[in-house]
């Protein structure tokens, strides 16, 4: 059966009050101490995160008690065979808000059918909530948005970040960096995946790219980027997933130029 406009509406809406809700609550927590704990070498998890989650999944299970649940801190296990699927980043930028480094956001996406038809990321920073739905645009809070118009890779201002593993794989990303650094503008390193996919939605960046992501850290924003013109894929260019480790997305401009970049078929100008 088809999903109805109505009911794609009313998800969509849920998703929006869901993340600012949270968002309220990240930022509720980023102004005192958090205890933080480890779940790896570098990996943190701090208790913010865990009572995202746990206000979220708590709503969802309210609202939806048969949907399932994807969450990145795993505090739901059970599978419910639903065609809905909702898929959460509960803090994603965790090693930011634990130093009060002020990047960070919460991402809530819901799938229908293995499609994500709502996504919302909200910054509660900045008060900013993007968000779209699938075949209706992106936002940003009440505003359209658009990507950039950036042709030229030596006028871009790109984003990336680096898995937790960085310290002990070789598939780290630093060579990755090392040549797109020689060819772009300039390159950042957030700390959020979510945020800097969203601000390649908004046009503040021309392009992000990075090797270990999550489902959780772009069901949202991938839609949001999709839904405001930008292009992704897999970085050789090859569709992507969200289950897909691997993410190159642009302003559809620079996508083929970072592209070649990334796979060292491209000599710009900076060669050495
Ligand atoms: C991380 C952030 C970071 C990215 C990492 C992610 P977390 O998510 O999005 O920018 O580089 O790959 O794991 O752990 O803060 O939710
Ligand atoms: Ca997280
Ligand atoms: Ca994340």
């Amino acid at each position: 059966m088809m999903l109805s406009n109505r009911d794609q509406l009313a998800l969509y809406k849920r998703v929006c009050a869901l993340a600012v809700e949270a968002g309220d609550l990240l930022k509720r927590g980023f102004s005192r101490r958090v205890a933080v704990s480890y779940k790896g070498r570098i990996d943190p998890v701090t208790e913010v995160d865990l009572a995202s989650e746990r206000f979220i999944v708590e709503k969802i299970n309210g609202a939806y008690p048969d949907h399932d649940i994807l969450t990145e801190e795993d505090t739901i296990k059970r599978k419910r065979a639903s065609r809905f699927r909702w898929i959460i980043d509960p803090l994603d930028g965790t090693v930011n808000f634990a130093h009060g480094f002020p990047i960070y956001c919460v991402s809530i996406a819901v799938e229908y059918d293995g499609e994500v038809i709502a996504g919302a990321v909200c910054d509660p920073e900045r008060g900013e909530l993007f968000h779209a739905a699938r075949g209706r645009g992106a936002y940003l809070n009440k505003q359209r948005l658009h990507i950039s118009r950036e042709k030229n890779l030596e006028r871009a201002l790109l984003a990336t970040g680096f898995a937790y593993d960085i310290g002990t794989s070789r598939r780290n990303n630093l060579g990755y960096f090392a040549r797109m650094a020689k060819q772009a503008q300039g390159i950042r390193r957030p700390g959020s995946a979510a945020i800097d996919l969203c601000w390649v939605a908004a046009g503040r960046l021309d392009g992000f790219w990075e090797l270990k992501l999550h489902p959780w850290d772009t069901a949202a924003a991938v839609l949001i980027l999709k839904e405001a013109g930008g292009k992704y894929s897999r970085v050789n260019g090859k569709p992507y997933a969200i289950t897909d480790p691997d993410l190159l997305a642009t302003n559809g401009h620079l996508h083929d130029p970072m592209r070649r970049v990334l796979t060292g078929k491209y000599r710009g100008t900076n060669r050495k």
